[in-house]
C-alpha cells in the first residue's frame, strides 16, 4: 500500500493539541486545519493513531478531494476513487456526511448520489450487478465546504473518545477527548499532586492516570479497520506491543472527590474498568469546605454548570464559593472548564489565561489560574 493521507477529526478548539500530540506519536506531515488533523503514513501510523490519539475523535483515510457543484461532479468525483483497494465483494459501506456552505447543501441526497457512485464502481471492478454488503463494515464520510468535497473511510468505527471503561451514567461527564486535553493544558506528566474536586464519575482523573502512565487509551477497545481484509493482523498486534512499550511505571499522586456518593461509586467503577483503579483515590468530600491535600498541586475540573435558571443560581453561588476557598492556596495551579460567560467575575479573579473550547455544540472557556 501507497503512502495514505490520513484525517483525525477533533472537537473545535483542539486542533492544535491534537497536531502536537500526533507529532509526538511520530506520525509526518501533521497539518491543522479547523476541527481536524490531517497526517501521512501507511497502515502501521493508522493503528498507531487510533490506539494512542488522546484527544482526536477518529482516524480516517483521505480518498480524494475535489470540487463540485452538482450532482454530476459529485458523482464523478466519487466513482473515480479506486474503494476496491479497500472495499472487498461483501464489504458494507454506508454512507454519512455533512455539507456546510456550498451549492450541494441537501445532505441525504448527497448521501445517496455518493452511495450510488461507490456501488456503481465497485459493482464494475467486481462485476455485480447487485452487492451483498453481508461482510465488514466500511463507513465512507463525506464532508462538503464551500463546495469542496472531501471523501474519507473511517477506520476507527466507534468514536474515539469511547475507550470502553465508561459506564453511561446521567451525570453529565465530559467527553474523555476533552478531559485529556484539560490534562494536556494543565501540563500534567505525572509529577505533581493532581485532584479534581467535582470528580463525578472520574473522567479527568482517569485521563490524568492514563497520561501519567503514558497508557495508549484504546488498548481495551477494537477499531472497525481491525477487521478488513486488507490490514494485515500483525499491524494491529505490533502497534499494541510497541505501545506497552512505551508506558511508564511511577507512583503518582491522583485525587477525585465528590459530593455524591453515587457518582464516586461510578468513579471507582470506571478506573477499575480502564485499569488504573490502584492509581487514583476516589473519596467524598464538599470542594468548598475540603482542606487541600496537598502545599502544592494541579486542580483540573468541570464544576456542575446550570441549564435552567434556578440551577445555574446555584452553580454560579458555587463558584463563588469555590473562588473564595481557592484564595491563599498559591501552590496550586487550577485549570477550570465552564460555559458560564460571567465565569471570572463569580470565581473572583480574572484568569492568567484562557482557552475557547466547544464541548460538543456548548462553548466553554479554561480558565487557567497558576
Ligand atoms: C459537571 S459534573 C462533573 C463531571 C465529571 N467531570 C465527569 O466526567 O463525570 C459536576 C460534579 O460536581 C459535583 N458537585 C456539586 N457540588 C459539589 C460540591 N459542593 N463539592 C464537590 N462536588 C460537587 C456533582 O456531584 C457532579 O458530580
Amino acid at each position: 500500500m501507497n503512502e495514505l493521507t490520513f484525517c483525525a477529526p477533533c472537537l473545535f478548539g483542539l486542533e492544535g493539541l491534537v497536531g502536537d500530540e500526533l507529532r509526538r506519536l511520530g506520525l509526518e506531515n501533521v497539518r491543522v486545519e479547523d476541527r481536524r488533523v490531517f497526517f501521512t503514513g501507511g497502515f502501521a501510523e493508522m493503528a498507531r493513531a487510533n490506539l494512542s490519539a488522546r484527544m482526536a475523535e477518529r482516524v480516517m483515510i483521505h480518498l480524494a478531494g475535489f470540487e463540485a457543484r452538482s450532482f454530476e461532479e459529485l458523482f464523478q468525483g466519487v466513482r473515480a476513487i479506486a474503494l476496491e483497494d479497500f472495499i472487498p465483494k461483501d464489504g458494507a459501506f454506508p454512507v454519512k456526511g455533512y455539507s456546510l456552505s456550498s451549492q450541494l447543501h441537501s445532505v441525504p441526497d448527497c448521501q445517496a448520489i455518493v452511495k450510488k457512485a461507490a456501488c456503481e464502481r465497485l459493482g464494475s471492478k467486481y462485476g455485480l450487478s447487485w452487492l451483498p454488503e453481508t461482510g465488514e463494515q466500511y463507513q465512507l464520510r463525506f464532508s462538503i465546504m464551500k463546495d469542496h468535497v472531501d471523501v474519507f473511510l473511517d477506520t476507527s468505527g466507534v468514536s474515539l473518545h469511547k475507550r470502553g471503561y465508561r459506564r453511561e451514567a446521567n451525570l453529565a461527564p465530559l467527553h474523555e477527548t476533552m478531559a485529556a486535553a484539560m490534562v494536556n493544558l494543565a501540563r500534567y506528566r505525572g509529577r505533581e499532586f493532581f485532584w479534581d474536586p467535582f470528580c463525578g464519575s472520574g473522567t479527568i482523573c482517569i485521563e490524568a492516570a492514563l497520561i501519567a502512565l503514558n497508557r495508549a487509551p484504546g488498548l481495551n477497545r477494537s477499531f472497525a479497520a481491525e477487521r478488513w481484509s486488507c490490514v494485515d493482523r500483525s499491524v494491529w498486534q505490533t502497534a499494541r506491543t510497541e505501545a506497552l512499550d512505551r508506558e511508564f511505571h511511577g507512583e503518582y499522586r491522583i485525587l477525585g472527590t465528590d459530593i455524591d456518593p453515587a457518582a464516586l461509586e461510578i468513579a471507582r467503577q470506571n478506573a477499575r474498568k480502564a485499569g488504573v483503579g490502584d492509581r487514583i483515590e476516589f473519596r467524598a468530600a464538599d470542594a468548598v469546605r475540603e482542606r487541600f491535600p496537598a502545599e502544592s498541586g494541579l486542580i483540573v475540573c468541570n464544576p456542575p454548570y446550570g441549564e435552567r435558571m434556578l440551577e445555574q443560581q446555584s452553580a454560579r453561588q458555587l463558584i463563588a464559593r469555590f473562588g473564595a476557598h481557592m484564595r491563599g492556596a498559591d501552590g496550586w495551579k487550577t485549570y477550570i472548564i465552564s460555559s458560564e460567560p460571567e465565569f471570572e467575575h463569580d470565581f473572583g479573579r480574572p484568569a492568567a489565561k484562557k482557552r475557547k473550547l466547544y464541548n460538543g455544540r456548548l462553548q466553554c472557556n479554561v480558565y487557567m489560574y497558576f
